[in-house]
């Protein structure tokens, strides 16, 4: 089954993206952390608080195990780590096609200003925890996606189509 994977930074777009292609293409859409949030009866800021965040990463990577098993095809948005998991970069490529959603810092800042929801931006000074994060990533957001995707001052209309003829 070869769904379609969104990938990238918290903030984004991954969900919004995500359900606006999987209407354009008629397919289902689901998400890592919404599935996690609904098995574990908590949500994500809980369990990094109570369990740790090493358990998150684990619960992550049996719920990519878990979406190989689906029969129908989807669009799928994954949590902003779940890519830096070394075991879930070759399930990543065998569950689908792997959009990487870019957004530059200014954008992410304005999304994420006022987000109390993620536990990795919590406290400190903002723009350097999402520089630093970015830093971290971006490499591994980039060796992971089959597509890449600009998304800043883009409709979600627009990024739609482009995600289509790159994937098509
Ligand atoms: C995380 C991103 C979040 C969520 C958790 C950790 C990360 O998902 O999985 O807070 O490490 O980047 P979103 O990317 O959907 O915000």
């Amino acid at each position: 089954m070869k769904h379609i994977i969104m990938i990238g930074f918290m903030g984004a777009g991954k969900t919004s993206v995500g359900k606006h292609l999987a209407r354009h293409l008629g397919l289902k859409f689901t998400d890592t952390d919404d599935l996690i949030v609904q098995e574990q009866h908590m949500p994500v800021n809980q369990i990094f608080a109570e369990q740790g965040e090493a358990y998150f990463r684990e619960l992550e990577t049996e719920m990519l195990k878990k979406l190989m098993q689906a029969e129908e095809r989807m669009v799928i948005s994954v949590g902003g780590g779940l890519p830096m998991t070394q075991a879930n970069q070759p399930l990543l490529k065998e569950l689908g096609t792997v959009v990487y959603l870019r957004a530059d810092v200014d954008t992410l800042m304005e999304r994420l200003k006022r987000d109390t929801s993620r536990p990795l931006l919590k406290g400190g000074n903002l723009r350097e925890k999402i520089t630093g994060l970015m830093d971290a990533r971006e490499s591994t957001y980039e060796k992971v996606a089959d597509v890449q995707i600009h998304t800043d001052k883009k409709a979600f209309s627009e990024i739609v189509l482009e995600i289509s003829e790159k994937i098509s």
